[in-house]
């Protein structure tokens, strides 16, 4: 049978959420519900469910060449792929992984080597921001800092420090400060203050930039970190909206000086220690073409920056609510977070979810993480769905009150 993530499987009515098509910014249950994907299938689609254009570029792609490895060979779509992510992003070389978590553990052993690679074994700390979450896999969760996804499997991760003033980065033993650009999306779309990020240029070590949830035009702008000025990564993680949201696809991007670092003589061994199978498969950068085109060709960040604004706006009327203690958000990330304590108790899951229930029936599909009922839809949203999706969170939360 299938076993999901995140997901307690005793009582989980598997028929009652069973997506069988997807069309623009809708999901359809095999039931014929359609339901708004108000979370983007968690962070990831960004032009709507399906885009012709994608499933086109897709489809002629896997009808070409389906797979081809990355160890010691290329192939076109991951070449033409690497070259524009580096251009848009300013850095100088693409290292492509499959789902984000395997992108950060990439960049965190880049970094590791990249101080064995001049001599310096001893720079092996990783330092990362309080709440930050950057995957699940031992690397990315040791640079992570939620209690609840972390602490049960202590015995897989390494110990990091939390980035909380300057003199924790004077330690001379760090490789790389990780840090997500202004969202902390896993945190509940928590806002990390901008002067969090001010002393980081200066520091003396490299700086990973995880964009996994916040690129591609998530906050604003195509990056999170163009918004942080003098912000500049060594590394650059990418992933969730890199293809569109449709094949999985994530990439590590580094500077010159990291990629140089890794260049030599075969015998000294220097070159990245470090891969996977699917690494750079030609189907899913053909979709990461496709989905960069749309940007190209559309002016998809002047439309995010209208649904922002209508989102924050009609977002806000919630705010004074008493069974709501908080709104927050930027650009297409936003979260309402509920007080549990004034929502009627009731049989079955904890409020937050029983509130995602409702809104699931009313035609909106969306996940609670806590208490925060979160709204990340698809950059495609238009005006009068984020209306009806905060209309009907107010009338759930009327009922439940
Ligand atoms: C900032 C950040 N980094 C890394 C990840 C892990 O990505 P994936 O779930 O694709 O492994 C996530 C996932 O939510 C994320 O939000």
């Amino acid at each position: 049978m299938l076993w999901l993530p995140f997901t307690q499987m005793a009582g989980f009515d598997a028929g009652a959420r069973r997506f069988v098509r997807g069309e623009g910014n809708y999901l359809f249950d095999e039931r014929g519900n359609r339901l708004l994907d108000a979370v983007s299938s968690i962070w990831t689609t960004l032009h709507g469910h399906c885009h012709p254009y994608i499933i086109e570029c897709i489809s002629k792609q896997a009808a070409k060449l389906d797979h081809s490895t990355l160890l010691g060979a290329t192939n076109p779509a991951a070449e033409e792929l690497a070259a524009r992510l580096c251009l848009l992003a300013n850095m100088h070389a693409a290292f492509f992984s499959g789902d984000g978590a395997s992108a950060v553990e990439a960049a965190l052993k880049m970094a590791l080597q990249f101080w064995q690679n001049q001599g310096q074994s001893h720079r092996n700390r990783f330092v990362h921001l309080r709440d930050s979450y950057h995957g699940d896999t031992a690397g990315a969760m040791s640079v992570s800092d939620i209690e609840l996804f972390k602490g049960r499997f202590t015995g897989l991760t390494f110990s990091s420090a939390t980035y909380d003033g300057f003199a924790e980065l004077r330690l001379d033993d760090v490789a790389a400060v990780i840090v997500e650009p202004i969202v902390q999306a896993a945190a509940g779309m928590r806002i990390v203050p901008s002067e969090t990020y001010a002393k980081l240029p200066d520091m003396d070590a490299l700086l990973i930039v995880d964009e996994i949830a916040t690129g591609f035009g998530r906050t604003g702008t195509m990056f999170a970190h163009e918004q942080l000025g003098g912000l500049k990564p060594d590394l650059l993680v990418l992933g969730k909206g890199l293809s569109g949201g449709t094949v999985a696809l994530s990439a590590t991007l580094a500077t010159s000086s990291v990629y140089e670092s890794f260049l030599g003589d075969f015998s000294k061994q220097k070159h990245l220690f470090h891969g996977h199978s699917y690494a750079g498969n030609p189907i899913a950068c053909a979709a990461a073409l496709a989905s960069l085109d749309i940007f190209e060709r559309n002016d998809v960040l002047g439309h995010v920056a209208t649904m922002s604004r209508e989102t924050r706006d009609s977002s806000q009327r919630l705010a004074i609510r008493d069974d709501v203690t908080d709104v927050r958000g930027a650009g297409l990330m936003y979260a309402v977070q509920v007080d549990a304590a004034r929502i009627a108790e009731g049989a079955g899951p904890p409020a937050a979810w029983r509130i995602a229930e409702r809104l699931y029936e009313r035609g909106f599909f969306t996940r609670p993480i806590g208490e925060a009922i979160q709204f990340v839809p698809p950059l495609s949203i238009e005006v009068k769905e984020i209306g009806a999706f905060f209309d009907a969170l107010e009338q759930v939360l009327d009922e439940l009150s």
